[in-house]
């Protein structure tokens, strides 16, 4: 199936045209208008209430984009049990953060606690006054601001969460005349976006007023109110830790103290590597953004607060360390997860609905947990496997039922591929003269 023409000419106003109509739009543009509809078709959900909701969550919705929903069961956090909802399309990663689950269920399971849970906003600004004016009237700005918030604050106080602090910081030495005022926030259980930003926005217009009354003759110019993704209080810890005996058996030539020893030399690389730095955190987000998609919440927020906090000393750096002081194995993961458990997708998505009844709806402090277990559990096992037995062993032997089902390979080819494979090494080319070889002795 391909384009007619693949130089498209602009469409007008296509948001406008209803769903069936942009179905139609799109298929006239292929040499195949049928397969797409089928496509499409294929693509929508049966229930046709639950597909408008979906089709209302976004603009110019056409169908879904199914992802592999999988559980990693097993996971022993702080002594309780979950068996972990990841939605992921890379084939190892639920096994390894089963089999990294596995391995510590009988060495004492994963340590985690929350560090803190402040999110912050930003209401930038202009303005002619100089620092120390506006230092001296910050107590009374914040007082004025949380007041005048009051009818939007109030059912998050009753909560427990709300508007914290609100700081004036200056930033004239980089851009003439730019100031924030910086609010920290706590929203509990709720990710908390729209309640951050449509704050910040009354806080812009409280700031004019507050300016027109208290500091006339100075000017204001509000260039923007937004939440930062940047969450650098608002983190977990996730451990493991455990004798370096006790790490025996995971490879038949690989003593426990041989292991440790390459395992630390691997992350102090990616502490100091930046290079490996980024793959390292890479398989950490694989564990973590698997449960964060599960459970509704917003990934790309995530990955932005993560990776910024993996730079935040002025050099890109792995978030897991290690310590392997009086014969222990003591492995952490700090990170900044900004995650809700109510609002938002996670009850709209009746997957997401069905991932944190799984996990015995969790307040977001104990999801935070839980993702940040999930992102050590794969950690562990990348790194694991990379200083022991190589990555692409289990990697392809997960593949290899991509490379059948690209090869059209039958359920009775499966099997046999499956079979074979297990001693031998997979790659594309070997699957398809191994196919090929079955084919044509069957022929
Ligand atoms: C692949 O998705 C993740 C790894 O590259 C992570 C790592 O290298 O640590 C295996």
């Amino acid at each position: 199936m391909a384009l007619l023409n693949t130089n498209l000419k602009p469409v007008e106003g296509f948001s406008r045209l209803p769903k069936e109509k942009q179905i139609e739009y799109l298929s006239s543009l292929f040499d195949n208008p049928a397969r797409v509809r089928r496509l499409i078709d294929l693509f929508s959900i049966q229930d046709t209430e639950f597909q408008k909701r979906f089709d209302e969550f976004s603009e110019n919705t056409l169908a879904s984009y199914p992802l592999p929903f999988g559980i990693a069961p097993n996971f022993n956090i702080n002594g309780s049990i979950y068996h972990i909802p990841m939605v992921i399309e890379e084939s190892s990663v639920v096994a390894a953060a089963a089999n990294a689950a596995k391995f510590w269920l009988k060495r004492g399971g994963f340590h985690t606690r929350v560090i803190s849970t402040v999110k912050k906003g930003q209401v930038h600004f202009i303005s002619d006054a100089p620092p120390e004016q506006l230092k001296e009237f910050e107590e009374d700005l914040e007082y004025f601001l949380k007041l005048r918030l009051k009818p939007l604050t109030a059912r998050m106080e009753n909560r427990g969460g709300g508007l914290k602090k609100i700081k004036i910081v200056s930033s004239i030495d980089k851009i003439a005349n730019y100031y924030q005022l910086d609010v920290d926030f706590d929203t509990v259980d709720s990710m908390g976006a729209n309640f951050i930003n449509s704050c910040l926005e009354e806080m812009a217009t409280g700031l004019t007023e507050y300016f027109a009354q208290h500091l006339p003759g100075k000017n204001l110019e509000i260039i923007m109110s937004i939440l930062s993704n940047y969450v650098p209080d608002c983190l977990v810890e996730a451990k493991l830790e455990a004798p370096v005996a006790l790490l025996a058996g995971i490879h038949p030539e690989i003593t426990p103290q041989d292991f440790v020893r390459k395992f630390a030399i691997a992350i102090e690389i990616a502490r100091q590597n930046i290079s490996r730095a980024v793959t390292h955190n890479k398989g950490i987000m694989n564990g973590v953004d698997a449960v964060v998609l599960a459970t509704g919440n917003d990934f790309r927020a995530v990955e932005a607060g993560v990776h910024a906090y993996a730079a935040r000393d002025g050099q890109y750096k792995s978030l897991s360390t290690i310590d392997l002081s009086e014969g222990m194995f003591y492995y952490s993961l700090t990170l900044p997860l900004s995650l809700g458990t109510v609002g938002g997708l996670t009850n709209l998505h009746p997957m997401a609905a069905f991932a944190l009844e799984l996990l015995g709806n969790p307040s977001a402090k104990e999801l935070m947990q839980i993702a940040a277990a999930a992102g050590l559990a794969n950690n562990f096992s990348a790194v694991r496997a990379l200083t022991t037995w190589g990555i692409q062993k289990g990697h392809m032997m997960m593949h290899l039922s991509n490379i059948l089902n690209t090869l059209a390979a039958t359920e009775s080819e499966k099997v046999l591929a499956r079979e074979h494979f297990n001693g031998h090494k997979v790659s594309y080319s070997a699957v398809e003269l191994f196919l090929k070889k079955i084919r044509s002795a069957g022929a």
